[in-house]
């Protein structure tokens, strides 16, 4: 029987609420199945662990993570401690030390799910987007000079690499042949005059290994509009680490909101684990009142599902998902229901044994 060896980070606010019913939904795969299981070992890792330490995971945390087949991480961050420490010495130093350069977000109006945009017909709200994950503007590269000086100055420089580029936009094409689907570049090129320029540039050398692959490209602006006004355009979805966060919360807007917005970030090579956690932040309006929605942590475990190359259970559990929202037996505040966390879990997991 193989083993899958699962580090989870349950982190802060809704983050331990939503994981425990992405670990139920696991387990139960696991079990229906049978040819597999899960060993989930859990750090308790994030700013409660900072404000009695002084850190936020141990001087050797990355090390304990090596081991692992694949992270589960939950949320990170809550009022105490600056955002701008507990993210990059966590969540970001995790994703940029393990080369997570990819970072897979589905952005798919399910059945079921609730859509603020009148006009928009369901199956128009169905793209993937690839994020740049290691660099660009979330390179930490800057300084802050002459500090509480009148002169003060601060520094933030965006790092794009020729091979940083062009693996995301390899990853981008490559999924879209695959898929058979359009790619769209996201692009500032008209004001960063030096970063998107290249990332143009790159998306255009890439794309000549690709030419069966139908290519657009659309400013971050424009790009914000037309999700609005006309999802359908989009497909796969290929854009910088800033652009494609920004956009990734407008697309869980359109697709049932943050509560069903699921991520992956992925080191292809697989010499590092990957790691899978809801897109949504530890959300403190609403936490340890049991009634966040897990059904983003719930898809991003069927995201780890596929990972492993169960893609039949990864598919199983996104329609389980899907099956709860149609049938609206147990939903959360956010999706218009009364039901807890763990009702929102147990009803999953009820779907999933039932369709065996
Ligand atoms: P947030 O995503 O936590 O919350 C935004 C809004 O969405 C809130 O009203 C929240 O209640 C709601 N929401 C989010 N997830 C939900 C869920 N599962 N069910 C129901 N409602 C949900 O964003 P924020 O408020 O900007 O950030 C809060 C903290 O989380 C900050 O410290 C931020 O830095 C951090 N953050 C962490 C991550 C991460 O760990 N991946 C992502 C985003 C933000
Ligand atoms: C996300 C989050 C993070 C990001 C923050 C918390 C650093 O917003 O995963 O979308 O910007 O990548
Ligand atoms: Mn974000």
């Amino acid at each position: 029987m193989d083993t899958y060896r699962i580090a989870v980070i349950p982190g802060d606010g809704i983050g331990p609420e939503v994981l425990a019913e992405g670990v139920k939904a696991l387990d139960a795969a696991a079990e229906l199945d049978g040819s597999f299981r899960f060993a989930f070992t859990y750090f308790p890792w994030g700013c409660e662990y900072y404000l009695k330490t002084g850190k936020m995971m141990p001087d050797d945390g990355l090390d304990t993570l090596r081991g692992f087949d694949a992270i589960y991480l939950g949320a990170v961050g809550y009022p105490g401690v600056p955002d701008h420490i507990s993210l990059r010495e966590l969540l970001l130093k995790i994703r940029h030390e393990f080369d997570e350069y990819v970072n897979v977000r589905p952005v798919k109006l399910l059945k079921g799910a609730p859509c603020p945009l009148k006009d928009a017909k369901r199956e128009d709200i169905d793209m993937i987007f690839i994020r740049e994950n290691s660099e660009g503007e979330y390179a930490g590269s800057g300084a802050w000079l002459y500090k509480d000086q009148p002169e003060e100055v601060v520094i933030q420089n965006g790092v794009f690499s020729r091979k940083g580029c062009e693996r995301i936009m390899r990853y981008a094409y490559q999924l879209a042949r695959d898929s058979g689907k359009t790619l769209t570049s996201i692009s500032k090129g008209n004001a960063l005059n030096y970063s998107m320029v290249f990332w143009d540039q790159i998306f255009k050398e890439v794309g000549r290994e690709y030419p069966d692959v139908e290519t657009h490209s659309l400013l971050v602006d424009a790009a914000s509009m037309f999700m609005v006004k006309d999802p359908g355009r989009f497909q796969i979805v290929v854009a910088s680490n800033l652009f494609g966060d920004i956009l990734t919360d407008l697309g869980a807007a359109i697709s049932g909101g943050m509560g069903l917005a699921a991520g992956a970030n992925l080191n292809p090579d697989r010499k590092f684990p990957s790691m899978f956690e809801p897109i949504h932040g530890s959300a403190p309006d609403i936490a340890g009142r049991g009634m966040a929605n897990p059904l983003a942590a719930v898809w991003s475990a069927s995201q780890m599902l596929d990972f492993f190359g169960h893609e039949d259970w990864g598919k199983k559990l996104l329609s389980a998902i899907e099956t709860a929202l149609t049938g609206a037996r147990a939903l959360t505040p956010d999706l218009g229901g009364t039901a807890s966390t763990a009702q929102v879990g147990d009803e999953v997991v009820r779907i999933l044994k039932a369709a065996r």
